[in-house]
């Protein structure tokens, strides 16, 4: 595995790889990489020649009130997770290479950008979106890999990619679970204990939504209420939100209809800690 911090010197070993029509898989992630990276790490090692994993903290998708400076990191380990993992290249560039001084282009999805996580973080997406594109850019892979925990993201980084008419193919991998269901997050580490404990009630959550729809419940409202008192049993401290919207457009749906394609996406926080998890279902 090899590794490069600096732009010209990934892109001319990439470069190589294309001119051996190599088929290059990039998985881009935040690093303190568990099990949810490993598996896009190895999926996309089964499709692809090369695997590019990159390890950015990227600070333009944090707000000032969050987690940037405390965001859990872990190099050498990431390095090790990663090569057990079949990864070829890493890129781990520092801020003022991604962001030079002087810096002043950004890219924004509209719409699909401001509701559900922007919301309740208005200037994140502008900030994934931008450094995805960079990053695509810049390793100009056939393949990007994606973890389903992160719907928005996914489905918001699809419409750039279209919008933009880049030449890459998106692929969102199933939510890695813990055995007892919590989704994995790198984030999971601020939880205590007891938090710890109770926000394996969010999958449950989303369980009980998946039972009530399989049994027939159309009406999205009867739906999130029992989601919500479920949730609440469980000392959040604050639900954010739980929806049921359009996987296309993130609206709210008020009616289910057999055929619609929908997601349930949820975030609640235990103590200072949020957590997002969700399920993707067609209504039969
Ligand atoms: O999902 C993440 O870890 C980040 O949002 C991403 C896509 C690596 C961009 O910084």
């Amino acid at each position: 595995m090899i590794t490069f911090s600096q732009i010209p010197e990934i892109r001319l070993q990439l470069k190589a790889e294309r001119n051996a029509r190599h088929l290059v898989g990039f998985v881009p992630t935040m690093g303190f990489l568990h099990e949810g990276h490993l598996s896009l790490i190895k999926k996309a090692k089964q499709e692809n020649d090369i695997v590019v994993l990159s390890i950015f903290v990227n600070p333009t998708q944090f707000a000032p009130s969050e987690d940037l400076d405390r965001y859990p990191r872990d190099l050498q380990h990431d390095a090790l997770l990663a090569q057990q993992a079949g990864c070829d290249i890493v890129f781990v560039p520092p801020v003022d290479e991604m962001y030079p001084s002087g810096f002043l282009s950004y890219v924004t999805v509209n719409e699909l950008s401001t509701v559900l996580e922007g919301e309740f973080r208005p200037t994140h997406f502008k900030g994934v979106t931008t450094v995805v594109l960079k990053l695509l850019n810049i390793v100009q892979p056939d393949v990007a890999y994606f973890g389903q925990k992160d719907v928005q993201q996914s489905i918001i980084l699809k419409k750039m990619i279209a919008d933009l008419n880049l030449p890459v193919r998106i692929d969102v991998v199933p939510t890695i679970r813990e055995a007892d269901g919590l989704a994995m997050s790198s984030r999971n580490v601020y939880l205590d204990p007891g938090q710890r404990k109770n926000a394996t009630v969010l999958h449950r959550s989303l369980l009980l939504a998946e039972t009530n729809i399989a049994l027939g419940e159309h009406d999205p409202k009867k739906i999130v209420d029992a989601m919500t008192a479920m949730i609440l049993e469980h000392n959040p401290t604050q639900i954010d939100y739980v929806k049921i919207v359009d996987a296309q457009n993130l609206q709210e749906k008020h009616i289910l209809q057999s055929g619609d394609t929908i997601v349930l996406p949820l975030a609640v926080r235990f103590g200072a800690t949020r957590l997002i998890d969700n399920i993707i279902l067609t209504v039969k």
